[in-house]
């Protein structure tokens, strides 16, 4: 049976870790070659030996645009050209919220988040053109719908990620170069523990924790970095030829709505104005 990618050639930022490790992983099995960046490099060596012949690492701090160039200029050095680009490296960034928010902090957060993803659609273009068309995926996330799910300055940065990733796709669409994004839910990898100042590699051994916590966060079980690598895959792959503009969510059901919607043992409305636990709730023969 052909693979899903056979021929391929992409650029994955991130790709060390997380979301990006998982979709590398994917990319790979599915025939691919691939051109890994992040600033990680003992694992990007470590890839690059796991996956020799199909993969090579090149450091690439996103938030710099020469960088950038430099890892998807690789792609047609090492393999030939450029198919399909993930734009996915990331963190959390600043944490204040808005009245305490320093500026600084959220340009950095927006460079890192949102300039990147920019700058990796645009010098891909050329390339990309050279190949007579491509796809190009973007991280968004649950945050780019709605308040509560991450700070500020990241909530802004996703919702302008889904926002240009529509934009780049009318225009680009005449070249016959898609792009879509694709919004996790709550995804069990090391970027709450980065999040919370810990060092790579706490955060990589708190991600197995969030894996067994996380389960309460969603409607549905699971959250693992390849459930959305799955969707990536879709997006990337000639099965996506006519999906362009488009974004997929991979939340587990999350945005359905708020937690006592989908939660029995939150007491939902009804009990935050009558000060009722949800077991009262559920005796009135009531769902919250
Ligand atoms: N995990 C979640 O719940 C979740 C939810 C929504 C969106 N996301 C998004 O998914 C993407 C991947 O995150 P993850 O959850 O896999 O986290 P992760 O920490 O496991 O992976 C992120 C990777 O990006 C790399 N990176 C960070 N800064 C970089 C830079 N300046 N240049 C190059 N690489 C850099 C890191 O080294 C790491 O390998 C991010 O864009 C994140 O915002 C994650």
């Amino acid at each position: 049976m052909t693979k899903r990618l056979e021929g391929k050639i992409a650029v994955i930022t991130g790709a060390a870790s997380g979301i990006g490790l998982a979709s590398t992983e994917r990319f790979i099995a599915e025939g691919a070659k691939v051109v890994a960046g992040d600033v990680q490099d003992a694992k990007g060596a470590a890839l690059q030996t796991r996956f020799d012949g199909q993969l090579v690492y090149q450091n690439c701090d996103v938030t710099q645009e020469e960088a950038i160039k430099e890892l998807l200029a690789r792609a047609s050095t090492e393999y030939g050209g450029l198919d399909i680009l993930f734009n996915n490296a990331g963190a959390v960034g600043a944490i204040a919220p808005l009245e305490e928010l320093d500026i600084a902090g959220f340009d950095a957060t927006l460079a890192l988040l949102l300039r990147s993803v920019i700058c990796g659609m645009r010098h891909a273009v050329p390339f990309m053109l050279a190949r007579g068309g491509g796809a190009i995926i973007n991280t968004a996330s649950v945050a780019a719908f709605s308040a509560g799910w991450a700070p500020f300055s990241y909530s802004v940065a996703k919702g302008a990620v889904l926002h240009a990733t529509k934009l780049a796709a009318a225009e680009l669409g005449r070249h016959a170069i898609r792009v879509n994004a694709v919004c996790p839910g709550l995804i069990a990898t090391s970027i709450f523990g980065t999040a919370m100042g810990a060092s790579r590699e706490q955060a990589d051994q708190m991600a197995a924790m969030v894996a067994m916590r996380a389960g309460s966060a969603q409607p549905l079980k699971g959250n693992a970095p390849e459930d959305i690598a799955n969707a990536v895959l879709y997006l990337a792959s000639d099965e996506a030829r006519f999906v362009s503009g488009a974004h997929i969510l991979v939340d587990g059901a999350m945005l359905t709505g708020p937690r006592h919607s989908w939660d029995p043992s939150d007491p939902g409305v009804m009990g935050r104005l009558f000060d009722l636990t949800a077991e009262q709730i559920a005796q009135m023969g009531r769902r919250p």
